[in-house]
């Protein structure tokens, strides 16, 4: 049977199609820092040239920021599938906390198994090689994909993602397919594969307070001078309220309570959260009162101080008083929240919070709302059978805290349902030191990949 040859052969090409991965990996592909802009470029060529090798039509596509990928096969009966995926990663800093150089990958032994380490094994490069792997086994083992497949590689997923929405309106008749197929989530457990049905959706804003017109002595001027600082921490401390909840106006405008049927399937999940919370150093729940960490972080918006900086923060001290101080604050949103109403209302909050003789200057770093899938879609069964047969346990719908802002747009502008299927583990440290991607992540996701295209069919 031709699926069973496929299976082999990812099982014998494993070695390779590790190597393939750890190339991809060398590429130094930030997306948020124009100095790695050339490394974009590279990383994008090298998809695209591997793509062509096994027998796709591939090309980069320009865009204001960085290439997408665009990819079409020569099969064009059977249901047709569109994967995305992103080749741009996070940024490494802090860099003195990597055990290794965060692009110089390799695999490592580690107690709980064989580990691919380096930035973006796992987000996103990882996952997305576990789909072209499928794609090249189908080939080499039968000369073909077993259904319709094309691909689309994105670079800026990691830094709002500018040029998306333009360029998915401008080639929105060749990005129509039946259904699209995103890899870049995670697994509620290791042996639990899981399809994500909600994405929340997220508002980016960057804040600078200014005051005095120079840093001046705090002991000259302190007292009667206003502390950019005090304002800035003043204000941010009042986002929430004691029991957890966000303050601004209207932010819970469109935040539904979670329909029963999905709370009971949430609470059926083998989530442990004192063991989430445990394996990062925490025991306490610190969202609203009431709610369950799984609702915390799938079903319930946020709001957090990603930064904030001002004034002296190098070694020893400085009695300053700094002319300025600033922070990075995001929204996870969920349900119909409306992202410009949130960043409108943010804003008003920071002003109220101003006092004569300062100022606010606001940039905002993308906006997106939250998505959620129509599992009753045929393909949604499909796979879940395929990922049962693969994983030790049956496939289940849960939700992600996390952001993709294509999943709403494959929705909105090219009116095809997205599905959200990945590998990655809780511990793979995604944006920070020492990320990794689990070796059995890596295989048993190719795997997933081979028997998902042979089910949607
Ligand atoms: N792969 C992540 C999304 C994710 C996070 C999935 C956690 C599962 C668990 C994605 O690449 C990501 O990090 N997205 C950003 C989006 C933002 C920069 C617009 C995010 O969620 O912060
Ligand atoms: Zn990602």
């Amino acid at each position: 049977m031709s699926l069973d040859k496929v299976l082999a052969h990812v099982d014998a090409d494993q070695d390779n199609a590790l190597a393939r991965l750890i190339e991809l990996l060398k590429i130094e592909s930030i997306s948020t820092d124009p100095a790695y802009a050339a490394e974009c470029n590279r990383a994008a060529d090298w998809l695209v040239d591997d793509l062509k090798s096994i027998g796709f039509e591939a090309s980069k596509r320009e865009t204001p920021g960085h290439p997408m990928v665009i990819a079409h096969n020569d099969k064009t009966d059977g249901t047709h599938v569109m994967f995305y995926g992103h080749y741009d990663v996070q940024p490494v800093d802090p860099l003195e906390l990597w055990d290794n150089p965060p692009f110089d990958a390799r695999v490592e032994d580690t107690p709980n198994g064989k580990v691919i380490r380096g930035r973006g094994s796992s987000d996103d490069k990882g996952q997305l090689m576990t789909f072209v792997e499928a794609c090249r086994a189908w080939k080499a083992a039968t000369g073909s994909l077993p259904t319709n497949v094309s691909i689309f590689f994105e670079g800026e997923e990691e830094s709002g993602s500018p040029s998306l929405v333009p360029f998915m309106k401008e080639n929105a008749a060749e990005l129509k397919s039946d259904v699209a197929l995103i890899c870049d989530t995670g697994m509620v457990e290791p042996n639990t594969p899981s399809i994500v049905t909600m994405l929340r959706g997220l508002v980016g804003e960057q804040i600078t307070i200014k005051g005095p017109s120079k840093d001046l002595h705090s002991g000259m001027y302190g007292g009667p001078s206003i502390n950019p600082i005090r304002v800035l921490t003043r204000a941010l401390g009042a986002l929430h309220d004691d029991t957890g909840r966000v303050t601004l106006d209207g932010f819970y405008d469109g935040v539904p309570e979670l329909p029963a049927q999905i709370a009971e399937q949430w609470k059926n999940l083998d989530f442990d959260e004192a063991r989430f919370l445990g394996d990062v150093g925490l025991s306490k729940p610190a969202g609203e009162n009431g709610r369950s960490v799984l609702e915390m972080l799938w079903s319930r918006p946020t709001a957090e101080v990603n930064g904030i900086w001002g004034g002296y923060t190098g070694e020893g001290f400085k009695t300053v008083l700094p002319a300025q101080a600033s922070a990075k604050v995001s929204f996870r949103l969920v349900g119909q929240q409306d992202p410009v109403k949130i960043r409108d209302a943010f804003r008003a909050h920071i002003e109220s919070f101003l006092p004569e003789d300062c100022s606010v200057e606001f940039h905002g770093h993308g906006n997106s709302g939250a998505s959620s899938m129509a599992i009753d879609h045929p393909a949604f069964e499909q796979a879940r059978g395929a990922l049962s047969d693969e994983w030790e346990n049956e496939g289940v719908f849960v939700g992600c805290g996390g952001s993709i802002p294509i999943a709403g747009h494959f929705q909105d502008i090219i009116g095809t349902q997205s599905m959200l299927i990945g590998f990655a583990q809780d511990d793979d440290s995604i944006h920070s030191p020492n990320e990794k991607y689990d070796l059995r992540s890596f295989h048993k996701g190719i795997r997933s990949w081979v028997r998902i295209l042979a089910a949607l069919n």
